[in-house]
């Protein structure tokens, strides 16, 4: 296709379609009901040699893409971190789809790298992060963490490793806790850092990392000739949403010269209500990066990772490069963001968050942000009132953690085992969706609350079908 018209007859048959996908997902099965390979199987061999028509694709994507699609938008998603979405998001992305615009330096569009930088401003002052962070999108936080330990590692050894490699250079070490997230330990294999050398220090009873057995581990290394290169503080663990005490951390990285960044993916967002600003408390003016994705509860169309750092000119050191066909007039005076991360090319990401934010407004987005915690707090008076139900982690902001106990069994791993098959037998109605964790080594279910169309009855609907559930289950 390649016809104005054609595509404005398509473009309108599409947005209708998702609007009424929107307005009807719900009737989705919210987990994707095939096979695998079932999909594959449907797909050609080979790609055609002649054109098709837009009708015919436009069919095929619904009759077999869509079904093999797990509906991350319905209000009854409640797994992993959602991934939520808004329409003033979805807008903005058909408009950067439509310009296509790789923004990899100010030159190659002056607007897109101004209004990333009036959109990191923004949001350091919605999240209220103190002053002197300066802020860059990364597509996920994996990437804005990997980004924190190459700037830790290089400012360590004055920029050398990236000119000469490792060799002569200490074994640096990285902490964080038992709960950290996976991604902490793929940028330590990735930063060449070694993934032994990822410490994981012990939690307490509400799986937030252990600052003395922090500070411990630390001297310990220090003394067997290991240097100490970064602690990673967790805001709102996957697990359970555990908020590592930052203001007990930040003096332990002070008092060991480490690099200290703060992981805060989903929880971030709840930073825009000023009651939970303890999350951050003191310890944030001594971070060193801090990162938190919008595209995770702040309504914002995966990817957006809003990646802060307190010295940019030390990121710009570890990323900067300077190809001749990349040389501008106007280096130095404006942001060029490709020096700012991994990737050369980049998207245009700033746009849909310009969208999402004047359109709700700040006020309109701490509103939805309250109501789910408001949700995820009813969920979990339910569940304590249900005496063959047990929470399993303190709830802090909107993910409940729960098992099935049922009467009678005390086989740790029996209960475990019916809780499994709970989980499966509830995805597999496509009616809502959970996942899973470990907390202590318990099987524990997941429910986070944090849809962008989620409303209490849908809560009450899937408390209900969870509760139903087991009671069939009760004699497995
Ligand atoms: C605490 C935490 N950190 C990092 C990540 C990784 O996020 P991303 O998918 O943006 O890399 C997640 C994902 O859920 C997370 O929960």
């Amino acid at each position: 296709m390649n016809d104005l018209n054609d595509f404005r007859t398509f473009g309108h048959q599409m947005v209708d379609w998702m609007a009424d996908y929107l307005g009807n997902i719900g009737d989705y099965p919210v987990k994707s009901q095939v096979q695998p390979k079932e999909i594959i199987d449907k797909l050609p061999l080979h790609p055609p040699d002649i054109p098709e028509g837009m009708d015919r694709i436009f069919r095929d994507f619904r009759e077999i893409i869509v079904p093999g699609m797990t509906h991350w938008q319905s209000p009854s998603f409640f797994g992993y971190f959602p991934a939520n979405s808004s329409l003033p998001s979805l807008l903005a992305e058909m408009l950067t789809a439509a310009m296509g615009a790789q923004c990899m330096i100010w030159e190659t569009s002056p607007a897109a790298a101004e209004l990333e930088e009036r959109m990191m401003e923004w949001l350091a002052e919605m999240t209220g992060l103190p002053a002197g962070f300066t802020g860059v999108i990364q597509d996920t936080a994996s990437t804005s963490t990997l980004c924190a330990l190459l700037t830790a590692r290089e400012r360590a050894t004055r920029y050398r490793i990236n000119d000469s490699g490792f060799t002569g250079h200490p074994v640096f070490r990285v902490y964080g806790s038992v709960e950290t997230h996976s991604s902490i330990e793929k940028a330590v294999k990735i930063a060449g850092l070694g993934r032994e050398n990822l410490i994981k220090v012990k939690v307490d009873g509400q799986y937030r990392i252990d600052p003395v057995a922090l500070e411990d581990a630390i001297r310990r290394d220090e003394s067997r000739g290991f240097v100490p290169l970064c602690i990673v503080a967790t805001l709102g663990t996957t697990g359970s949403t555990a908020i590592d005490p930052l203001d007990l951390i930040a003096p332990v990285a002070q008092r060991t010269g480490t690099w200290l960044h703060v992981d805060a993916a989903m929880a971030g967002t709840a930073l825009l209500l000023p009651e939970y600003r303890w999350m951050t408390g003191k310890g944030i003016e001594k971070a060193d990066s801090f990162v938190f994705n919008p595209h995770k509860w702040m309504f914002t169309n995966f990817d957006c990772s809003a990646y802060f750092v307190r010295d940019p000119e030390a990121l710009i050191r570890t990323f900067g490069i300077q190809p001749e066909y990349l040389k501008t007039v106007t280096h130095g005076r404006v942001n060029d963001y490709r020096d700012w991360g991994i990737q050369l090319g980049r998207r245009f990401r700033a746009l849909k968050l310009w969208f999402v934010i004047r359109s709700f407004g700040v006020n309109g987005l701490r509103q939805m942000i309250r109501q789910h915690i408001e949700m995820a707090e009813e969920l979990e008076q339910r569940i304590r009132e249900e005496s063959v139900f047990e929470l399993l982690a303190p709830r802090t902001l909107n993910l409940v953690c729960f098992r099935y106990h049922p009467p009678g069994i005390d086989n740790p791993s029996e209960i475990d085992r019916i809780n499994e098959k709970l989980l499966q037998a509830l995805n597999k109605s496509g009616k809502l969706f959970l996942t899973h964790t470990r907390l202590n080594g318990m099987y524990t279910l997941r429910m986070v609350i944090g849809q962008t169309r989620v409303d209490r009855h849908h809560v009450i609907r899937a408390w209900n079908m969870i509760r139903e559930t087991a009671a069939r289950f009760g004699d497995l």
